[in-house]
């Protein structure tokens, strides 16, 4: 399970691998802001606070749009990151503004 916390709602949902963290928010109607769902408006992004190793490695437009002091401090973009197997994580909506 994923605990989402988007705008307004705080949600678990499925951990489903090959899903982005804004599918699944889409999906299961957690409110989460977005835009272009390609990785360069930032609007999606997020924090896990847990469970990093469910999903993908942070891919090059991440690296592109976010410091690399963030991706370690595990902020992610919730159209790029992926689920890729079950298990565990608490990811929180928080866009830049
Ligand atoms: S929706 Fe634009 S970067 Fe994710």
């Amino acid at each position: 399970m994923i605990y989402l916390k988007g705008r307004s709602t705080h949600k678990h949902v499925p951990a489903e691998p090959g899903m982005s963290l804004l599918e699944l928010a889409m999906k299961y109607k957690v409110e989460w802001g977005f835009s272009c769902t390609r990785g360069t408006c930032a609007r999606c992004r997020c924090h896990v606070s847990a469970g990093m190793d469910i999903l993908s490695e942070p891919n090059d437009a991440e690296w592109d749009r976010l410091e690399p002091e963030e991706i370690e401090q595990g902020y992610r973009l919730g159209c790029q990151a992926r689920v890729e197997k079950d298990g565990e994580a608490i990811v929180a909506s928080r866009p830049y503004f």
